[in-house]
């Protein structure tokens, strides 16, 4: 028994060591010649959380590298209705401050969402023309408070199915059917008469069935005349995403002429299907995976380059680095490292550019 377990430790040992010897190697930091935001062809944004501002290295990084930012959490009904039916929008108001005073783009998200239905809504579940009025008001005063600040609005977010066979059930669609989508963008158009409306979701790159149910669903609220005007793929891709996967999104995506955010990046080294593939191959396919998202973007028009944003600035600011998707907390999504430094991934960002 002793002699087993001797052996098991020595080999937990060499394989921890060795993690860590391919971690170094492979986190060597990326040499940058410029910030990224002068490097690309589009708004580079990063999810951000208001905790965050009080880090002045955070800060710092943030404002070196990106034009754009997205509140990654605190500008969502979870944080904004409270469950009196009142309002709180201290921290969504502290970040958009921050973006106004650093020059910053504000990209909004999000304001329906399957995934949180507040508790104020929940109990006009039912109410007909009472639910209808909430769900208005809500749009109004949420969209409306930050008309002028806001560039753009991830006004419904994921209402596709996962496995793309239909639109998800959720409290929205129970009380206004699937038009609780159209509605959502006529509210928000009605409260901010500038901002890009955006549609946005998740595995369109890894489910063309999805892709498409959620193409269906934008040409359905298009015809309806609803003011849908961006088109937005989270992009929360693994290191083991096939070649050509992202490029074959974003084109479907810019068929419909609209202005393409790639609104939520990330490459998680966490397990594939090709476990046993080291780090270091994993981190050389994360930042293929990242150069494939930026040329792709880079090749629409214009006008529809709307915009790539990452989800988390460092690495250990990840929420696949929090509970419940923290994995084994060694994941190393995002552009930079967790002391800041850029990544291979940072590098692929630019490409050829330079
Ligand atoms: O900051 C508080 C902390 O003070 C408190 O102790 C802790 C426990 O209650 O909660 C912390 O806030 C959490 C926050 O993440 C920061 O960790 C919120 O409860 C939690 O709801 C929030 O989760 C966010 C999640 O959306 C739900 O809003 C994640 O940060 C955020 O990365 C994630 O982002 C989503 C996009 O909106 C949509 N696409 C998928 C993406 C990943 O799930």
């Amino acid at each position: 028994m002793t002699q087993k377990l001797d052996r098991r430790l020595a080999l937990g040992g060499a394989l921890a060591l060795a993690a860590c010897q391919g971690r170094a190697q492979a986190t060597a930091p990326a040499v940058l010649p410029a910030p990224l935001k002068t490097l690309v062809p589009f708004p580079l944004g990063c999810a951000v959380m208001t905790g965050q501002l009080d880090d002045p290295g955070f800060v710092q990084l943030l404002t070196t590298h990106f034009s754009q930012i997205t509140p990654e959490f605190e500008l969502k009904m979870e944080v904004v209705l409270r469950e009196d039916g009142g309002f709180d929008f201290a921290r969504p108001d502290r970040l958009a401050a921050f973006a106004r005073a650093n020059g910053l783009g504000f990209h909004a998200h999000t304001l329906v969402w399957y995934a949180e239905a507040a508790p104020a809504f929940q109990r006009l579940d039912g109410a007909g023309k009472a639910f209808a009025d909430a769900y208005r008001n809500y749009i109004l005063a949420v969209a409306g408070r930050y008309r002028g600040l806001a560039r753009a609005w991830d006004v419904v977010n994921e209402p596709v199915e996962d496995d793309g066979s239909g639109y998800r059930a959720c409290l929205w669609r129970r009380n206004l059917g699937l038009d609780y989508v159209a509605r959502a963008f006529h509210h928000a158009r009605e409260a901010d008469p500038h901002a890009v409306l955006f549609l946005n979701d998740y595995n369109l790159e890894s489910s063309p069935k999805k892709r498409l149910a959620f193409l269906r669903l934008a040409e359905k609220v298009l015809k309806a005349g609803a003011p849908l005007s961006g088109l937005g793929s989270q992009s929360h891709l693994r290191w083991d995403l096939a070649p050509g996967a992202v490029t074959a999104a974003v084109r479907d995506l810019a068929r419909l002429g609209l202005p393409v955010h790639i609104s939520e990046l990330d490459v998680s080294l966490q397990d594939g299907r090709f476990n046993q593939t080291n780090r270091q191959a994993r981190v050389q396919r994360q930042a293929r995976l990242v150069g494939e998202a930026s040329e792709a973007l880079a090749a629409l028009p214009a006008v529809q380059r709307y915009g790539l944003t990452v989800w988390g600035l460092r690495d250990g600011d990840s929420w696949l680095r929090r509970p419940p998707n923290a994995g084994d907390g060694t994941d190393a999504p995002v552009l930079f490292d967790d002391a800041g430094a850029a990544k291979p991934a940072a590098r692929a960002l630019i490409g050829a550019r330079v």
